[in-house]
């Protein structure tokens, strides 16, 4: 119970925060947005990147599902995530030590790089329609306060560079979007800013996680 009260303090106050920025943007317009917020230069980081695109794929698509996709994040994101990796503040044997020999800089520049790619996308269908009144409408749950789409955008391409700390998440790994989830859920990943991610995937059952992040990998 006072998990949802705090859920419920943390979402209003996320929710004034976007009533001040740009409304939600539609899709086409969440393609031109620019994912490059930071200072780093793309043109480096694309020489820095050449490890991180052996598992992450050629532009940052990777091939493999549980390898995520960079290719169009935000840099602010893919920035926190490293400096998190860093600190051990979100634990991945490969992660900890990839983010360990790099400067801010190195970090900046490719995180540069991968938000500069054209966004990464799914194979565009699914039949499964309950993932997309979860993420729309927080399914049949009353509980969700604010469903996905409030931070994460239309079809989970991000709302604008104010929201930067919110991933882009349409069109990435399914496997890899259902490993963090039950992550958030079992408190084994507690990185994001307030465990806002841990309090709203509480809710969700394991069907439930399968049926937004197929909704989600197809986008
Ligand atoms: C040997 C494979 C491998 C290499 C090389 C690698 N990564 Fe990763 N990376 C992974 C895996 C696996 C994950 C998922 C970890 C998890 O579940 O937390 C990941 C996660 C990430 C994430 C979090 C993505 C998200 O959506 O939250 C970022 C950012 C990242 N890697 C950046 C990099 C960068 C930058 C480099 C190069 C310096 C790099 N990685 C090199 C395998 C690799
Ligand atoms: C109040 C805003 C908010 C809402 C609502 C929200 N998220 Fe998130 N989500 C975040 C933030 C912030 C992060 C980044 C956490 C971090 O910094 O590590 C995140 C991270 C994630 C990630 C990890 C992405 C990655 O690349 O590792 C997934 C998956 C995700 N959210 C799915 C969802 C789903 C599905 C819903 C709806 C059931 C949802 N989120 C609702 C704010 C939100």
């Amino acid at each position: 119970m006072t998990h949802i009260k705090t859920c419920i303090i943390n979402c209003l106050t996320l929710a004034a925060l976007l009533i001040v920025s740009p409304a939600f943007s539609a899709s086409d317009d969440a393609k031109k947005l620019n994912r490059h917020t930071g200072s780093g230069d793309p043109v480096a980081g694309k020489a820095k990147s050449q490890i991180c695109q052996g598992c992450h794929g050629v532009n940052g698509n990777s091939l493999d599902e549980f390898m995520p996709k960079l290719a169009g994040q935000y840099d602010e994101y893919i920035i926190k995530q490293m400096k998190n990796y860093l600190a051990g503040i979100r634990s991945h044997e490969i992660m900890n030590g990839m983010a360990s020999p790099l400067s801010d800089q190195d970090i900046a520049d490719i995180g540069a790089y991968f938000s500069k790619q054209e966004i990464m996308k799914g194979r565009g269908w699914t039949n499964d329609e309950r993932g997309v009144e979860i993420y729309t409408k927080g399914g049949d749950r009353s509980k969700m306060v604010m469903t996905c789409l409030h931070c994460h955008g239309e079809r989970g391409k991000g709302l604008d560079q104010s929201t930067a700390m919110y991933p882009v998440i349409g069109g990435q790994h399914k496997a890899y979007l259902v490993k963090q989830m039950v992550d958030f859920r079992e408190d084994d990943r507690l990185n994001s800013p307030n465990t806002i991610m841990n309090k709203i995937v509480r809710s969700l059952s394991d069907k439930d996680i399968e049926a937004v992040s197929e909704y989600l990998s197809v986008q």
